[in-house]
């Protein structure tokens, strides 16, 4: 059949039975790699279901003890949280951010007492407790950098010594990483993990996000400070500063439309590198599969692996806490 003087290339010969295709893949990330973002409200007995994100809540302080005791048992590393206050903890200079009886202290300090080996990550950003939903502090319809620093600064400060084992800066203010490195450094806190939203992209995927933690801008959009997608040479510099700045651990996000940042990141740097996968992105393979336009599971394995391939070391997910499912077989 074939006279050419090379022999056929048959590469289906290596996917032909389950056992060959199983001895040449690899495995899918472990729950080890994953980080749960979590939501958390002032108040008991609250469970409350946020509408554009399925099976991610709201949870107080003492349900949120019993949401996380499962993602231990399942084996998730650990957690990211974001406190979501009231309006009447929001102000100009959203003082209530670095208040030691704030919401995301309290969590942490009950996280840490009942589950000390969990990892946990608070989310250092002003948008959740500005009275204007910016990222900083606003002047003249502005978002200025220095003065907002030092928020960012004495939130970073205030979390640590509540007992969480990192802080992770996702204002996009230039220098927020050396600020808080400084200022954690200054007293004594050294051991505290500094991971950087290194790349953050000013993103239309974090829709969700903002009805979950009341935090969208009152007025204009986050383009002054976030990271713009049609600029990936900026978006790279953006990275590779934090990295100077002294973070511990790069992320890039949203994930899914960003898997070349991803991979060249992971090329110009040897920091680990977290990738968030954010609430546009979740909820809309869940609309998908509702509409039976997908099945879930197989949509979440694929996007998951995606990013395994494009050089993610550790998984910010919203499907952390229903990892199990979706990993069998
Ligand atoms: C706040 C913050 C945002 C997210 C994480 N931290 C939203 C924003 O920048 O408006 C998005 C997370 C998500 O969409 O899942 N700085
Ligand atoms: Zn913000």
């Amino acid at each position: 059949m074939n006279n050419l003087p090379t022999p056929d290339m048959r590469l289906r010969r290596l996917r032909r039975t389950a056992g060959i295709r199983r001895m040449l893949t690899s495995p899918m990330p472990g729950p080890e790699k994953f980080i749960w973002p979590v939501f958390v409200v002032e108040g008991t007995g609250i469970r409350q279901p946020i509408e554009a994100m399925p099976g991610q809540f709201r949870y107080s302080v003492d349900t949120l003890l019993e949401a996380v005791e499962e993602v231990r048992d399942m084996g998730i590393s650990g957690l990211m949280i974001f406190g979501v206050v009231g309006d009447n903890h929001k102000s100009e200079d959203a003082s209530y951010a670095s208040q030691p009886e704030s919401i995301v202290p309290v969590a942490v300090k009950a996280i840490k007492a009942k589950f000390p080996d969990l990892v946990i990550f608070t989310d250092i950003c002003v948008c959740e407790y500005t009275s204007h939903g910016h990222c900083g502090i606003l002047s003249n319809g502005e978002v200025v950098n220095d003065p907002s620093l030092e928020l960012l600064a004495k939130m970073s400060v205030c979390h640590a010594e509540a007992g969480a084992d990192g802080v992770a800066p996702s204002a996009m203010m230039d220098g927020q990483v050396a600020a808080i490195r400084y200022a954690l450094d200054d007293i004594g806190l050294q051991d505290t993990i500094l991971m950087s939203y290194s790349t953050k992209f000013a993103s239309a995927m974090y829709g969700p996000f903002r009805e979950a933690a009341g935090s969208a801008p009152s007025s204009g959009d986050r383009s002054g400070y976030q990271a713009d997608y049609r600029n990936p040479s900026a978006a790279l510099r953006e990275s590779e500063l934090d990295e100077t700045e002294g973070a511990d651990i790069q992320m890039v996000k949203p994930a899914l439309f960003y898997l070349d940042i991803i991979a060249e990141i992971k090329r110009q740097s040897s920091l680990p590198l977290a990738s968030y996968n954010v609430s546009g992105e979740y909820s809309m393979l869940i609309a998908s599969a509702e509409r039976g336009w997908g099945d879930l599971k197989s949509l979440v394995r694929e996007s998951v692996f995606a990013l395994n391939r494009a050089g993610t070391d550790i998984f910010i997910s919203y499907w952390a806490n229903q990892y199990n499912k979706f990993l069998k077989d």
